[in-house]
């Protein structure tokens, strides 16, 4: 089951997951026009009351895969930060945190299973330019580790995928490379397979990876300099 399904890297899970055999796929959504060849089911994952209502539904999920998120512009010091802060840190971190408390109980009841959370490079190190949404990210990795250690015990393996810029609507108009959304969304797939706690999918993401565990200061000031002076 994933969140997000109808554009971007939500709809590349749906078609990997087709592509993997899987046997029944929920794909939820605001909005479910565009979900097809999938049990479609609406869902915003700001929404707990609905959540609760979905997780009584549909009882047979093995694997979670929280990938709804927003992205918000402006640092810190624009005039509506505050809001748009907000806004993320509800849906990036408090919608997956409903999903998974929602959904733990039954993945345990269906013998353990996997949740997928989509993270970001920006998740390990600031990235000035998306500042509170890499500050949600981080938010969102912290609970990864926390929701891991404390599911451990109903063998439910908790996997962070840690992508760098994807070719989506999120990251339209930033001029980078960007890797294909099915590349995510394969990795991510071929990590609960073999049992991946933290998923790199992408060359840039094995980068800033390498990076942090040599010298994670010298990250931080690259990212720093991204921003326009
Ligand atoms: N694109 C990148 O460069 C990149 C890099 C690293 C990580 N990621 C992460 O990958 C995930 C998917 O992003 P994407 O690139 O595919 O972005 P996207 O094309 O903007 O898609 C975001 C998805 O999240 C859904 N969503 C937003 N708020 C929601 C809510 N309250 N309830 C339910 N669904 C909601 C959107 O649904 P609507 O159509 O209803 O808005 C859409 O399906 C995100 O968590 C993002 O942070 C993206």
């Amino acid at each position: 089951m994933s969140t997000g399904a109808n554009r971007g890297i939500g709809k590349a899970f749906v078609e990997a997951l087709h592509q993997a055999g899987a046997k029944r796929i929920y794909a939820t959504a605001r909005n479910l026009e565009s979900l097809q060849d999938v049990i479609a089911i609406a869902l915003d994952v700001t929404n707990p009351d609905q959540i609760i209502q979905v997780a009584q539904q549909i009882q047979d999920v093995n694997l979670l895969i929280n990938n709804a998120g927003v992205l918000g512009s402006g640092g810190f010091f624009a005039p509506n930060s505050i809001e748009t802060a907000q806004w993320e840190m509800s849906t990036n971190y408090f919608g997956t945190l409903y999903m998974i408390r929602a959904f733990a109980p039954i993945l345990k009841q269906n013998g353990g299973g996997a949740i997928i959370n989509l993270l970001t490079i920006a998740s390990v190190v600031n990235v000035p330019v998306f500042a509170s949404y890499s500050a949600s990210k981080a938010a969102l990795y912290s609970l990864t580790q926390g929701v891991r250690a404390e599911l451990a015990q109903q063998g439910t393996l908790v996997v962070g995928v840690f992508p760098g810029p994807v070719d989506t609507a999120m990251s339209e108009g930033v001029p980078l490379d960007k890797f294909p959304p099915i590349q995510i969304a394969q990795a991510a797939l071929q990590g609960v397979e073999q049992g991946n706690e933290d998923v790199y999918p992408d060359s840039v993401s094995k980068q800033v990876f390498a990076g942090i565990q040599q010298d994670p200061k010298a990250v931080e000031k690259q990212f720093a300099g991204m921003l326009p002076q």
